[in-house]
């Protein structure tokens, strides 16, 4: 569960105090679900603080509302520095930074498209997301809930009302006692997580779901791949059997709040000998070194925050 408190929330402009960040009960969003987000951390490095794959986020900020007619009225520079002024405001590290498009004014009616578009943007303390706050690997449970088929709901547009099925498979997960859920796609096939995409690992490949499973293509997806493929290990997109999930040699979930998680158990259902493996356990540890900036080739991931304190360096294992 994410505390949701902060200091200042940036609002058409306005930092405002964190109390005062609101909104008329009647507004589209809140009714329809015709909202666009995303989810960014920020790390304290080496150099002071950084937001982890900022332009990455932005531009799937972009791609999201413009999908939903929803134009943001500033760049994506500028939408940048909004999310750096307002991490500087809050001077809180590790963070989760929640930039929200979403039609605010009072306007019944689901086909409205005229409402003025507003940007807000959050950030607050971010903590570990999922499990027992070790890295030993977290349980999940397969939902009886899918994931809507992007015929109905297009999964690359990170939308509010996407997250109805989500919900629903987190509430029965939850109330079963896992950790997370995971949805199937509509013709069977492991989609992801409720905020989160899943790899399994088999015979040293990196194998994940791809768009075609009605997936959100994650930011951090495409980290652990890279990362994945930086190792040495090849890495395959496509179409995951619940059996290939369940009989895989190692399994985790990637997510910007849940960050690198493994999974280790489905159900009743071991994954493999011991969770984390040796796969996951090598890119965990690349990524988390990567996010902390001790590794050159990955700092292009990491835009600096101004200001913000600097990492304490960490014991060497
Ligand atoms: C449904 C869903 N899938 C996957 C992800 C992982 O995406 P990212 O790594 O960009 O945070 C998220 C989180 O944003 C999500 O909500």
């Amino acid at each position: 569960m994410m505390a949701a408190n902060g200091k200042k929330i940036w609002m058409d402009g306005r930092l405002v105090d964190f109390a005062q960040a609101q909104v008329h009960v009647l507004n589209h969003t809140l009714h329809y679900g015709v909202g666009v987000f995303e989810g960014i951390r920020a790390y304290p490095t080496a150099r002071g603080g950084a937001v982890f794959r900022l332009k990455e986020h932005v531009a799937r900020l972009i791609a999201s509302a413009k999908f939903y007619h929803m134009p943001i009225p500033y760049s994506a520079e500028e939408i940048e520095r909004a999310i750096v002024e307002t991490q500087v405001a809050n001077h809180t590290l590790p963070s989760y930074i929640r930039p929200l498009v979403y039609r605010g004014e009072p306007a019944l009616g689901v086909k409205n498209l005229k409402g003025k578009v507003s940007l807000a943007i959050a950030v607050i303390p971010a903590k570990k997301y999922l499990g027992d706050g070790s890295d030993l690997g977290v349980r999940a449970k397969i939902s009886p809930f899918r994931k809507p088929h992007s015929d109905a709901l297009p999964s690359f547009a990170k939308a509010a009302g996407n997250y109805l099925s989500s919900y629903l498979a987190g509430a029965d997960a939850t109330q079963d006692g896992y950790d997370e859920a995971i949805l199937l796609d509509q013709n069977g096939y492991v989609a992801e997580g409720t905020g989160e995409n899943v790899f399994v690992v088999r015979d040293g490949t990196v194998y994940t779901p791809g768009l075609e499973s009605d997936i959100l293509l994650g930011i951090t997806r495409d980290t652990a791949l890279r990362i994945a493929a930086d190792l040495g290990y090849p890495t395959v997109q496509k179409l995951i059997s619940v059996n290939e999930l369940l009989s895989a040699d190692e399994a985790f979930f990637t997510g910007t709040y849940a960050e690198l998680a493994p999974i280790r158990a489905i159900g009743h259902y071991p994954i493999g000998a011991a969770a984390p493996g040796p796969v996951t356990r090598e890119i965990m540890d690349t990524y988390h070194r990567a996010l902390r900036g001790e590794i050159p080739k990955y700092e292009e991931w990491l835009a600096p925050v101004p200001g913000l304190a600097r990492a304490a360096p960490r014991a060497r294992s």
